[in-house]
């Protein structure tokens, strides 16, 4: 049974068979909260999400934990989701938002055998972009603090780490392209490969995001807004790469796929250049690729994390291990520079996922959620 504790607040006790809420230490879980809501399909992120201010706040079931979020990370995939391109037999309103770091507010009897109140969490899962999400604990990953650059491990470490791991073949001296290397995915991807004794060649839009790669060890960063990728591998890498991590598609997809060496592979890890059409896809040169695999016995192989979730723990494990061991840059963009500054609040992602779209992050875009200070966590 839940009481009130007081107009507006619930209380946290709850002894019913089926959820037991533990003992808050005083503090009080509201009865409604904001979150982000998909209300029409659309690539158009604005159009397509609304901000709801008096939704009830969600009880976890038996399995599950209460997270209030304190960070949660924007993601290229957020305007396929609002498209409604994940599953289409889904139809708005819809909840958003991947991934989030916070703390367990409360949480289900099974949960509580392995969570307890207060512990800091990361997870992947759907719905983050709320002041506070139901995520069944087995979505949940143990984290030391509310430190943001946890959050980068999330989707965006485990992406690099895994396709690489999984389809990479990365060994001393090859020579790996990553493309737009400077994101939140893409850090991983150079800095992974760069431990592999790799060669590094990574694409990004500026100056400042080629100081930022070189910071990592990329060994020839390409700012394509400054030199022509094509001409540059061209004439610097004339026997080809071996390893292509390909994120944007379209006339990048083509140039890597006429830049690979013999038996190279390219990794499809996405497209962003297509998200906002219509198709969500952009055009490549198709009708020559089956010569161009075949001159060359190069491959092309597509990679989604949803499908990799068996090796995710060891992934984030290894991950956790590097960055707490100084191994491993997380860099995390909170928006500082964009012309209204730094995205605090859920109504700060409609800027966030605009800056993306831009192309002006360097490292993976994250919001903060600040709480009200009354809370005692
Ligand atoms: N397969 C998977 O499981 C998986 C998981 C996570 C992410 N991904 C993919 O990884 C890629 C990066 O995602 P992210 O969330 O980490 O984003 P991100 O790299 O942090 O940000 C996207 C970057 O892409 C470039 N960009 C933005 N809009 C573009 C456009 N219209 N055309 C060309 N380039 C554009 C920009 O970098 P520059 O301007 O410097 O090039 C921008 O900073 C996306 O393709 C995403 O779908 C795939």
């Amino acid at each position: 049974m839940q009481r009130l504790a007081s107009a507006g607040a619930r209380a946290i006790v709850d002894m019913s068979y089926t959820r037991h809420f533990l003992d808050f230490q005083g503090s009080a879980i509201p009865r409604v909260m904001q979150k982000l809501v998909v209300t029409r399909l659309s690539p158009n992120f604005r159009e397509a999400v609304t901000l709801l201010r008096d939704c009830p706040v969600p009880l976890p079931g038996d399995g599950d934990l209460l997270v209030r979020n304190r960070f949660v990370g924007i993601n290229a995939s957020d305007i396929n989701y609002s498209a409604g391109r994940y599953d289409p037999s889904v139809k708005p309103p819809f909840d958003i938002g991947f991934e989030g770091l916070g703390e367990v507010v409360a949480l289900g009897l099974s949960a509580s055998a392995r969570y307890t109140v207060g512990q800091t969490v990361a997870y992947l899962s759907p719905g983050s972009f709320a002041e506070y999400t139901v995520v069944p604990a087995r979505a949940a990953f143990p984290v030391p603090s509310l430190k943001p650059q946890y959050l980068t491990l999330l989707v965006s470490g485990t992406t690099a780490y895994l396709s690489l791991q999984e389809m990479g073949g990365l060994s001393e001296g090859k020579k790996v392209l990553v493309t737009a290397a400077a994101g939140g995915t893409g850090q991983f991807a150079v800095q992974l490969s760069k431990r592999a004794k790799c060669h590094v060649i990574g694409t990004c839009s500026s100056e400042e995001k080629s100081a930022f790669l070189k910071s990592l060890g990329c060994d020839r960063p390409i700012n394509y807004k400054a030199e022509p990728v094509g001409s540059v591998l061209k004439s610097e890498y004339p026997e080809g790469v071996d390893v292509v991590y390909e994120s944007v598609g379209g006339a990048m997809f083509d140039l890597a796929v006429d830049a690979l060496a013999t038996k190279g592979r390219l990794i499809i890890i996405g497209f962003i250049s297509g998200y906002q059409s219509p198709s969500g896809l952009s055009p490549v040169n198709a009708g020559t690729l089956p010569a161009k695999l075949l001159k060359k016995s190069a491959s092309i192989h597509g990679f989604f994390l949803n499908h990799y979730l068996s090796k995710y723990q060891g992934a984030m494990e290894r991950l956790l291990e590097l960055f707490e061991g100084g191994e491993l840059v997380c860099q995390v963009d909170r928006g500082d520079l964009s012309p209204e500054g730094r995205f605090t609040g859920l109504d700060s992602t409609f800027r966030a996922v605009d800056y993306m779209y831009m192309g002006k992050n360097a490292g993976k875009i994250i919001v903060e959620l600040p709480h009200p200070v009354s809370s005692k966590l």
